[in-house]
């Protein structure tokens, strides 16, 4: 059983530790920046000396709310700097906090050569008494194999895993529901519990492996969650039943929980996907067969499916202009790893439609760059004329006859399509001006993948309404 060191004691006496972040991510930045409010003295070190030169200046390339406050704090205090060289303040740290990603492998595994080589590359640093502690979400049984690796008694090596969501990490830093962490010693255990003094939660201490098993369980189980609510939205569908009611009916049952309960095109991120494919591969290669975990992938797979689906209820798709607004896997954030928007702009494209996207936070470039990262039989093509600079082309994808384009701003995205598909949750899309849009666009359909509009006031402008999980308004 692992010890829970319940209903935190606040000291307000800080006892300051000097913290190493490997890693300037969402993930790094934000566990600097926070340690470095707390009162502890923080270096951020990263490969990238072009970001670290932004970062100095408070220039952060992700959206996260606080997190420029708390950065520009910790610089003008000097209680926070940024570093390519990791080997004098590595020196000095008590504690190294691995903040590397770890991509999914083809097979679905964690690729965990940047964890590793960093570790690595720091051995020789380390000194007596210092804590390694690794904050990438990593597979069962890594943190014991790092500290076979480093092979030193007198440096202990730890699992501390992030609950970060992104759009509230600091809040989710400085509030978090729980702190684990995961220790084959209890008194280093006790050396990162008392990092993170002043923080009002429970703290969990327990081995590595549960502890790594636990993060990766806790997304699986979120990603469940949400395949199961689109599920029954899909059923909702079909017995004519309203998604939203259902769905307050469970939140009011304590067990279930309130949270995570709104359906949508899909569950996509940096993190849900990757952490319920890497779980899958973990469980296969150690000879179970998760086939709970393995459907709750393909049913979301399937909810990109069902989307396109409802567009094509529509209209047919074959030389349509779909105007997409949003573009971000959720609102708060332009982060486009695995947003279902991009997986629907994919289908659609691919079923011979043009999409015409717009997102407030997402550039031209940003969405090039995720088109040819995926290797995609896309063109993406940044139309707007004021911007020049964003005409990105792939030689692949140049003869493709469908396009991506990414307008300037909503009503442009909306010139002459015949649909228009809703696909982040952005608080700025239910302020649309309604006669615009109406003018704008050349045949009157919405979907709505995210129940976001009032279905009555579009109405009144001349547009169907389809949504997700509720009786559609014709
Ligand atoms: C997720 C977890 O929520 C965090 O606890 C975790 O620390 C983080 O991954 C991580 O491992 O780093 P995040 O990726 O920021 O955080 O995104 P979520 O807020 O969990 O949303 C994930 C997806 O689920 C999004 O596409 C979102 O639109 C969708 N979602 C979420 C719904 O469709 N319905 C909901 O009710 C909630």
């Amino acid at each position: 059983m692992g010890n829970v060191l319940a209903g935190k004691v606040m000291t307000h006496r800080v006892d300051s530790y000097r913290i190493v972040v490997i890693g300037t991510g969402y993930v790094g930045l934000t566990a600097g920046a926070c340690f470095s409010h707390l009162g502890h003295h923080v270096v951020c070190v990263d490969v990238d000396e072009a970001k670290l030169e932004k970062l100095r200046s408070c220039d952060i390339a992700i959206h996260e709310p606080q997190l420029a406050n708390k950065v520009r704090a910790g610089l003008t205090d000097g209680s926070l700097s940024f570093v390519v060289d990791a080997k004098d303040a590595v020196e000095q740290a008590d504690f190294v906090y691995l903040c590397l990603p770890t991509p999914s492998k083809s097979d679905g595994q964690a690729d965990l050569s940047y964890v590793f080589n960093a570790a690595l590359a720091l051995k020789a640093s380390l000194r007596s008494g210092t804590t390694v502690v690794i904050k990438s979400t990593v597979p069962p049984g890594t943190t014991l194999k790092l500290e076979e690796v480093i092979g030193l008694s007198d440096v202990g090596v730890v699992f501390n895993p992030e609950f970060l969501r992104e759009g509230t990490a600091v809040a989710d830093f400085l509030n978090p529901d729980r702190i684990v962490i995961g220790a084959s010693d209890n008194a280093v255990a006790d050396r990162v519990a008392a990092l993170h003094q002043n923080i009002d939660a429970p703290i969990l201490i327990t081995d590595p492996t549960s502890a790594e098993t636990g993060k990766y369980a806790a997304n699986a189980f979120l990603a469940t969650k949400l395949s199961f609510v689109n599920s029954i939205a899909a059923v909702c569908e079909h017995v004519n039943a309203d998604i939203e009611d259902v769905m307050q009916s469970l939140g009011y049952d304590k067990r279930i929980g309130s949270g995570f309960l709104k359906p949508g095109p899909g569950w996509g991120g940096s993190c849900l996907p990757k952490d319920s494919k890497a779980l899958l591969a973990v469980a296969e290669a150690a000879g179970y067969s998760f086939s709970l975990l393995r459907n709750v992938l393909a049913v979301n797979d399937e909810q990109f499916r069902r989307i396109v689906d409802k567009v094509a209820h529509r209209i047919p798709l074959q030389g349509a202009c779909v105007a997409l607004l949003g573009l971000a896997f959720k609102a708060g954030t332009n982060d486009l790893r695995s947003s279902p928007a991009i997986a629907i702009a994919k289908l659609l494209i691919s079923a011979g439609a043009h999409v015409q996207a717009w997102d407030p936070v997402v550039s031209a470039d940003a969405v090039a760059e995720v088109m040819v990262e995926a290797e995609s039989p896309l063109a993406v093509v940044a139309t707007e004329a004021e911007s020049h600079s964003t005409k990105v082309e792939s030689p692949l994808m140049a003869s493709m006859a469908s396009t991506m384009s990414v307008a300037s701003n909503a009503y442009e995205a909306c010139e002459n399509a015949s649909a228009l598909l809703i696909a982040t949750e952005w608080e700025e899309f239910r302020s649309l001006d309604m006669e615009r849009v109406a003018d704008a666009m050349q045949d009157k359909h919405i979907i709505d993948a995210r129940n976001l509009l009032d279905a009555n006031d579009w109405k009144r402008y001349g547009f169907t309404y389809t949504c997700v999980g509720r009786p559609c308004v014709a």
